[in-house]
């Protein structure tokens, strides 16, 4: 019989380091998933590697971050030659680099960039956009608290010589993969392309991502709500009616739920994902169309939870649906297990079955 609610299929990560035998690094994933593919030309590999060099640069930053204002005082310049910027900018232009060089990359769409940035290619490769928040949770990084990274890949669509924004702004549903970085007490990169959601982590003695959350499955209920409450007055009832039932008691649906709430996307998104749990961020007063992005925030995550198992919606419509107008569009997003999307949909539109 299967269970209902399976639990996430998160392996020991040590055993994977401990026996040397067992371990698959990402460059060897990469290779492996590439053999799958026989027309495959390797351009898509290199992406994904490209962006993996980025992560583990960026990663170098951020645990360097509670120290750059003490070498920053004798005006110390870092490796990269620069001195040392804010980490929203230092991240976007360490992805740019990585994806300048790589070459097979057409077009960049980032958080920290109001236009589209046009990349020269080679004629062979650079079929690629990518769309990017190069540093996500930048409240949390001056506190020692968990940031991430999200990207998201479109393929330029044929026929389109030129790489305009016009060519990204695709439903979520065209994007060929998505993924994040986590930077917390470890650095994971988590990422799907369309056939399950593969986790890696960064094992620094050797500097490689290494295979330890293979075939991730969010769990179809949860008791994780993550939500900034502090906005309560300004949620529409029907929201405000599902944080009440939240907190009501009640053994056989496991209620009260619990409140976990970090206030960066992809800490908050990661920990849901294997413990499973919901995140809300709805339309209120001060942001009508909610406040995260559609296009670098919301579309990879709900690409990489419907992968997994789990459910996202903008209260209405599926994420991955909805039609973009612009690169740094809002949205409003529940997003995490199934039944828990579900439910709060339920209360967001009583007419239909509770
Ligand atoms: P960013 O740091 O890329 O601007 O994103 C911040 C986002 C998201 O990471 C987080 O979940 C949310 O803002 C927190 O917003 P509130 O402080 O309004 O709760
Ligand atoms: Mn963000
Ligand atoms: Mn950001």
């Amino acid at each position: 019989m299967t269970d209902p609610h399976p639990r996430s299929t998160v392996p020991n990560a040590r055993r994977a380091s401990l026996d040397a035998g067992a371990v698959m690094t990402l460059e060897q994933f990469i290779i492996d998933q590439q053999h799958r593919f026989p027309h495959s030309t390797g351009s898509f590999s290199r992406l994904i590697r490209d962006i993996s060099v980025a992560a583990k640069i960026i990663n170098r930053d951020v645990r360097r971050a509670g120290l750059v204002d003490i070498f920053g005082d004798s005006g110390q310049i870092n490796v990269q030659g620069e001195v040392q910027k804010k980490l929203d900018a230092l991240a976007h232009a360490e992805m740019e680099r990585a994806l300048r060089r790589g070459g097979e990359c057409v077009l960049i769409g980032s958080e920290e960039h109001a236009e589209a940035i046009p990349l020269q290619t080679s004629s062979e490769s650079g079929r690629y956009i990518v769309l990017m928040d190069p540093l996500d949770g930048s409240s949390n990084i001056e506190v020692n608290v968990s940031i991430g990274t999200i990207f998201s890949v479109y393929r330029l669509p044929e026929g389109q010589a030129e790489a305009t924004l016009d060519a990204a702004l695709q439903p979520g549903t065209q994007q060929v993969a998505a993924g994040y970085v986590v930077y917390g007490s470890s650095t994971m990169l988590v990422y799907t392309t369309g056939d399950g959601v593969n986790g890696f982590t960064l094992d620094p003695s050797i500097g490689e991502f290494i295979l330890s959350h293979p075939n991730i499955r969010t769990p179809r209920q949860g008791r994780i709500y993550s939500v900034n409450v502090g906005n309560y007055r300004s949620f529409d009832a029907g929201l405000r009616a599902y944080l009440e039932w939240v907190q009501e008691e009640d053994p056989a649906t496991n209620r009260p739920f619990t409140l976990r709430y970090i206030g960066s996307f992809v800490s908050d998104f990661h920990r849901n994902l294997l413990k499973g749990g919901i995140y809300i961020y709805p339309a209120n007063t001060r942001d009508p169309e909610g406040k995260l992005r559609l296009m670098y925030e919301a579309n990879p995550m709900a690409f990489i939870v419907e992968q997994a198992g789990g459910r996202a919606t903008d209260g209405t419509r599926r994420i991955l649906s909805k039609r973009p107008e612009a690169l740094h569009q809002r949205t409003p997003v529940f997003i995490g297990s199934e039944e828990m999307v579900r439910r709060v949909e339920s209360f967001l539109h009583p007419s239909s079955a509770r």
